[in-house]
């Protein structure tokens, strides 16, 4: 067999990937049958797909789909510490799926891998946090023709695609897919939450109950962190700039207060706003001997880290695996997780597989949906339609066994009817 064009690690992990490709499949049901409608009907057939996902057992699991529908597909990665070298061997080698990415990466070959897979000339994008989309129009914009829309994925990605739209930049139809609400309130919720709670421990083994954590931002991401932390038996503080979610986090229990105050308590501060320099110099200089740093919004500039070097007399990288150790002049050591990327996807593996179940089946039916109906889409964001999001949420159920009521022609005619 000729393998796809590739720059991987080492393909001899392809039987590593290929094990735990499978494993994650039991977890995706939805995605399952997804891929059984797609292999016959081959809704995406002559289509080649450029993606700029995190290259994890999920992705697989999304990019053999949109095989079985018949498209060709291109992967980089979506950050340069995310990538799972086995499940990169094992999609060039068993899965059919060009792959340039691999862990570790440093920033000049995750800006090359973009391009490459740009000149593939793909006719359709899945983008995870605008990179691909903002490589093209930003640099390669010839690379652009011939391009019919894509997909965005994380909430970081959809804002850049509405300032791109706003400024009368974006050239192209981009699918808010993190916007749907079997994303939003599942993957950014319960997916980050978890993992990212994963991530903080396997990276410190460090003991959260009665711990003070810090989770800065409290939208999908940082609700899910909070709950979470809190299950661990954390004495969880919210730091927030909306007043109405930073109300919403007092009346669930939370204490809310400012990264100024917080600073001075927190044992584990995590970031989740998709905003820059949440934990500045000032708030560094104030926090106790021993507090950790993570991230789990999209970049790592959520943690002012040029302040951070500034402020170290030395640094022990590696203290731990996934964990650097700053020590300051007053002897004073902060513990910085992933160097400040996305703690659960560099320090854990990134969300569970039942979780991305709905994620990426929202992600198959939108690329078959603007496969169908790019002709029908001007340049900008447009939003899922609702009837995929109801889709993937009785794909779900039916796979849990869960069943729902449904209207009865009454209740339909007494919610659609004004008159007493
Ligand atoms: N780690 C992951 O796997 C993962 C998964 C999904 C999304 N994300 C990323 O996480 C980030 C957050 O996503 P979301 O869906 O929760 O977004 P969201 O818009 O729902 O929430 C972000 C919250 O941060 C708040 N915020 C902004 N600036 C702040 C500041 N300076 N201090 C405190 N709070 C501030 C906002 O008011 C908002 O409530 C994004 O970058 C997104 O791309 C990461």
């Amino acid at each position: 067999m000729t393998l796809p064009s590739h720059e991987v690690a080492d393909l001899g992990l392809s039987g590593a990937g290929v094990r735990r490709v499978a494993w994650a499949e039991r977890s995706m049901p939805a995605l399952r049958s997804v891929r059984e409608r797609f292999a016959a009907e081959r809704p995406l057939a002559g289509l080649r797909l450029a993606a700029c996902l995190h290259v994890t057992a999920e992705t697989a699991n999304l990019l053999r789909v949109l095989r079985a529908g018949g498209a060709e597909v291109w992967l980089a990665a979506s950050n340069p510490l995310s990538t799972q070298d086995d499940t990169a061997a094992a999609l060039v080698a068993e899965y059919g799926v060009a792959v340039h990415a691999w862990a570790g990466m440093d920033t000049a070959a995750y800006d090359r891998n973009l391009v490459t897979v740009l000149e593939s000339r793909p006719h359709l994008l899945l983008d995870d946090g605008c990179d691909l989309v903002n490589t093209a129009h930003s640099h390669r914009p010839d690379l652009l023709e011939g391009v019919l829309g894509g997909c965005e994925q994380t909430t970081t990605g959809v804002i850049r695609l509405r300032r791109m739209s706003a400024e009368g930049e974006l050239r192209l139809p981009m699918v808010a897919v993190n916007d749907t609400r079997t994303k939003r309130m599942f993957d950014n919720r319960y997916g980050t939450g978890q993992s990212t709670v994963d991530g903080v421990l396997r990276a410190t083994n460090t003991l959260l109950a009665g711990r003070t954590v810090v989770v800065a931002g409290y939208g999908y991401c940082g609700r899910g962190l909070a709950e979470r932390f809190r299950g661990m038996g954390a004495n969880v503080f919210v730091t927030e700039v909306d007043p109405v979610k930073a109300l919403d986090a007092v009346m669930q229990g939370y204490t809310v207060t400012t990264m100024d105050v917080a600073a001075h308590l927190g044992d584990v501060f995590v970031t989740a706003t998709g905003n820059r320099d949440v934990v500045r110099r000032e708030h560094l200089e104030s926090m106790r001997d021993g507090a950790i740093l993570a991230n789990s919004g999209h970049f790592d500039l959520e943690i002012d880290l040029n302040a951070l070097d500034s402020l170290a007399v030395s640094v022990d990288r590696g203290v731990r695996e996934q964990a650097d150790e700053y020590v300051f002049a007053d002897g004073r050591r902060i513990l910085l997780l992933s160097e400040g990327r996305l703690v659960n996807l560099g320090a854990a593996e990134g969300h569970p597989a039942a979780v991305m179940d709905l994620s990426f089946a929202v992600q198959a039916l939108t690329t078959e949906w603007l496969a169908r109906t790019h002709t029908d889409l001007s340049p900008g964001v447009v939003e899922v339609p609702e009837e995929i999001d109801h889709e993937v949420a009785r794909l779900e159920l039916a796979a849990l066994g869960v069943g729902i009521d449904t209207l009865t022609p009454e209740q339909e005619s007494y919610l659609n009817s004004w008159r007493p």
